[in-house]
């Protein structure tokens, strides 16, 4: 029985978060051979990727995240005309992004497994509904993926955000066997003191738990879940069941590798609160 790697590949990472439905394919073509080469090395992965200018923009738009809202007039410039028709167009556009991240997958020679969580989850949160069991099935080189979508909300809600960092959460801590989940970050390399924009190389935490402060740039006009700190908060939540977590700059491809296979490396190092 193979032990496992749960990875997180932040939206911010693979898409350009700017432009509407933008990937970034060199940073997923890279992405996928650290997956690949903790395949060989005898590890199954989990992946899960978040949404960026796929999920985001849309949603935000739409106000998807705050569930049904009766009467809500169609924002100016949106080429969607309900809230509904946004709903079915932020899934397809996340199954496209997710194609992207299936070809990189492919070309590393891997066999991906996808479950699109508006197919068998629920409710938002860490506390989300939906059984963990396709996941468990593994055949070597078969690596399961997921992503953060649009899912049904019980109640007048009806739908909401299930976040890519719930999902890890809960497929951390549930699924036996998962030694680390690895947060695959873009454009800082962890937690950081000060804000990212005046930040210097000291001032990364390199060991962080819920009782420390840090900066993180929560970009709310455009994003729908909760940015680094819903991260940071699910990252504790799974440390305090004694599986490692650490979070990596995603766009240097050694140091996600080395973060992956356990190796002492350049990021934040989550704990359980002290
Ligand atoms: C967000 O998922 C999903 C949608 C907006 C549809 P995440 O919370 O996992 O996405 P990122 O990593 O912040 O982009």
């Amino acid at each position: 029985m193979r032990d496992r790697i749960v990875i997180k590949w932040g939206g911010g990472l693979i898409t350009d978060k700017s432009l509407m439905c933008t990937p970034n394919l060199e940073v997923l073509n890279d992405l996928a051979s650290t997956v690949a080469a903790c395949v060989e090395n005898g590890f199954e992965v989990i992946l899960v990727h978040g949404a960026g200018s796929f999920g985001h923009l849309r949603s935000k738009k739409w106000r998807l995240n705050e569930g049904y809202i009766e009467g809500m007039k169609r924002p100016d410039d949106s080429d969607c005309t309900s809230q509904l028709d946004a709903v079915h167009r932020v899934r397809s556009e996340m199954l496209e992004l997710n194609q992207h991240v299936c070809e990189a997958l492919e070309s590393c020679q891997l066999i991906p497994h996808v479950h699109p969580p508006h197919t068998w989850a629920t409710n938002t949160g860490p506390d989300f509904s939906g059984s963990l069991e396709g996941f468990e099935s593994n055949s070597a080189g078969t690596v399961h993926v997921t992503f953060g979508d649009v899912v049904s909300v019980e109640g007048e809600k009806q739908f909401g955000i299930l976040s890519g960092d719930d999902l890890v959460a809960r497929i951390a801590v549930e699924l036996p066997r998962v030694q680390r989940l690895v947060f695959a970050i873009g454009g800082v390399d962890g937690l950081l003191r000060v804000p990212p924009k005046e930040a210097t190389d000291e001032d990364l935490i390199e060991r962080w738990s819920p009782d420390v402060a840090f900066e993180g740039i929560h970009e709310s006009e455009i994003d729908v879940t909760g940015g680094i700190g819903l991260k940071a908060s699910r990252g504790a939540l799974v440390a305090s069941h004694d599986v490692d977590v650490i979070m990596v700059n995603g766009g240097i491809r050694e140091r996600v590798m080395a973060a992956m296979l356990g190796e002492p490396v350049r990021g934040t190092i989550i704990t359980k609160k002290q």
